[in-house]
């Protein structure tokens, strides 16, 4: 399996486990770290609504919390038709974390687009900014 579909597996797997009772809107986030390594994350909403963390960022966190400092790919499969981007502060966050990478959206029905992060946020602030 190449390593975009293996991504897309990951991500789809992360799904299946999200917990939007809310909300019902299932999405499932892979992220490639540097070394190879898979860290999947699914959406986890709460009662209080505005606490709910994307898939994105629960994958990338995983990966940061255990050890990860970069990430060079990331899969976000939900089952729209239209493929499903990552919201905007999800945006910033991939940016910072794993940068000008490609983006690959997902449906369960083998539909896949992959898109650049640098097409999703286009002059991104970032840490060079600060110093
Ligand atoms: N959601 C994500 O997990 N990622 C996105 O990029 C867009 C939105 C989740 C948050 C919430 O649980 C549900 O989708 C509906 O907004």
């Amino acid at each position: 399996m190449n390593k975009v579909d293996k991504l897309i597996e990951a991500a789809t797997l992360a799904r299946s486990r999200a917990y939007a009772p809310y909300s019902d809107f299932q999405v499932g986030a892979a992220v490639e770290a540097e070394g190879g390594d898979i860290y999947i994350g699914c959406n986890v909403e709460s009662a209080s609504y505005g606490l709910t963390v994307c898939a994105e960022r629960v994958a990338i966190w995983k990966g940061i919390s255990c050890g990860e400092k970069r990430f060079t790919s990331i899969a976000v499969v939900v089952d729209t038709e239209e493929l499903t981007p990552p919201c905007g502060v999800c945006r910033q966050i991939i940016w910072e974390f794993c940068g000008d990478v490609p983006v690959i959206l997902s449906n369960l029905h083998g539909k896949t687009e992959t898109v650049q992060m640098s097409d999703l946020l286009p002059r991104a602030f970032d840490s060079k900014f600060l110093k």
